[in-house]
């Protein structure tokens, strides 16, 4: 089963597909109102320590049980602990990505409205009272958001559908660089616009004052999802890596991208909003109500500008939860024709009748997608973190683990990285998800 097995075309490749994986919606709507409400580049600071002794040891977890067995989740549990109950991860591995792409492409549906909105009709004359209650319109009604979640998850399926490198790599090598292009873009006139500098301020201004436990915890969950761990997304695409790439580098450079775009895109975002003298808020408000708003402004003034930007933002937001929306549904997909041996086509036809009807659900009514976001990213991920670092740091052999990493010996420099890796992996990181998971049920 493994020689047909099909791989990235090489590390770069690799890299952008988790790179795509990770920059998503968490990106644009979560991290920029993040930072300004924990203080800043305080935040931004803490965030990073967060990344590197946190986020990225589970990353290297589900890497290196990937790409060792070339395997998808279950398959790869089952074969490092034969006759185990650890094959058992698969609920949170399949039931966890089947959730979030469900609502996921509810939301990325919403995107893809907006982008044919702003390319037929205008903000421009519009209040700001009057885009509030355009969201609150389309989202409360049933034909529009069902018909653009069904697009937006076909578009996935025929992505999916494609394969591996006809598929997934060939779609995120050519969207990845245009969509950092386009928020480059964004970015530059964002901050040159008239008030700007507040929204910068917001951004950078360290205020450690308000680094409390809150804070952090915020930071840890923020970066956990950004980098996409706990459901297995990241160890089925490293199952696809070729043997000699190297999994330290591959997981530092999609930090690194993600944390990269995850500024942009705040540098996008709060120069604009305090531009337009509001408030920053998270969440779907921020991208479906307040920035409307801010580029109807403008297009009194400059119609033409304003509808290039509109059109150019809303597609920065589609294209950015299509590669993240992929990497779930593949997760599906892969367990379907590795655990049940059906054929590709087949198999991502039967996640999208599943996903689609759940979705559906999530588009109709609030309480479902409510219900699908908290299971799926305060239980599901943290738990499946949790098994992912406790097989790793407890379960698997130390020298299988130092041999993964540094590709049976012959990348040296990886070794301190190993030996750092496996004590957080053994002390902190479960720690860590517990300090996550519970922040979910109290506040800290
Ligand atoms: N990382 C994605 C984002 O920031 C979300 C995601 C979570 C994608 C889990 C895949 C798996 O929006």
């Amino acid at each position: 089963m493994e020689s047909n097995r099909e791989v990235f075309g090489s590390n770069l490749m690799a890299i952008f597909a988790l790179a795509g994986s990770a920059i998503g919606l968490g990106n644009i709507w979560r991290f920029p109102y993040m930072v300004g409400q924990h203080g800043g580049a305080a935040f931004i600071i803490v965030y990073i320590v967060c990344t590197l002794f946190f986020s990225l040891p589970i990353f290297y977890c589900e890497s290196l049980i990937g790409r060792k067995t070339g395997q998808s989740t279950i398959g790869a549990m089952r074969q490092l602990a034969p006759g185990s109950r650890w094959a058992l991860i698969g609920i949170f591995t399949v039931l966890g990505p089947l959730l979030i792409t469900s609502f996921y492409s509810v939301v990325g549906g919403w995107s893809f409205a907006y982008l044919l909105r702003s390319c037929f009709s205008s903000f421009g004359a519009m209040s700001h009272a009057e885009i509030g209650s355009m969201f609150a319109q389309f989202t409360g009604s049933v034909w529009g958001p069902v018909l653009a979640h069904t697009a937006f998850l076909l578009a996935s399926a025929v992505i999916i559908s494609a394969g591996v490198r006809r598929g997934i790599e060939a779609f995120t090598k050519y969207t990845l660089p245009p969509l950092m292009l386009l928020m480059v873009l964004l970015m530059a006139y964002s901050v040159s616009l008239p008030g700007a500098r507040t929204g910068v301020e917001y951004l950078v201004k360290p205020d450690f004052s308000r680094l409390d436990a809150g804070a952090i915890a915020a930071a840890m969950g923020q970066s956990f999802f950004s980098l996409s761990l706990g459901i297995g997304t990241v160890l089925t695409y490293a199952s696809y890596m070729g043997k000699k790439d190297n999994i330290v580098s591959t997981g530092a450079w999609t930090a690194v991208f993600d944390l990269g775009f995850a500024l942009i895109a705040g540098f996008v975002v709060m120069p604009a909003v305090f531009a337009a003298g509001l408030e920053p808020q998270a969440g779907p408000g921020l991208v479906f109500e307040t920035l409307p708003f801010i580029f109807a402004d403008m297009g009194a003034s400059a119609p033409l500008l304003s509808k290039v930007v509109t059109i150019t933002f809303f597609l920065s937001v589609l294209l950015a939860a299509l590669t993240s929306e992929i990497s779930m549904y593949e997760v599906c997909t892969a367990y379907l024709v590795e655990e049940r041996g059906m054929a590709r086509k087949k198999a991502t036809l039967l996640v999208f009748f599943v996903a689609w009807t759940i979705g559906v659900a999530c588009a109709v009514f609030t309480k479902v997608f409510s219900f699908c976001d908290f299971v799926s990213s305060n239980i599901l991920m943290t738990l499946g973190a949790l098994a992912f670092s406790l097989f790793v740091g407890w379960r698997m052999k130390k020298a299988a683990v130092e041999a993964e990493l540094t590709n049976d010996g012959s990348l040296p420099g990886n070794r301190t990285v190993f030996k750092v890796f496996y004590f957080l992996t053994r002390y902190i990181v479960p720690v860590g998800i517990a300090i996550i998971f519970l922040s979910n049920f109290i506040s800290l």
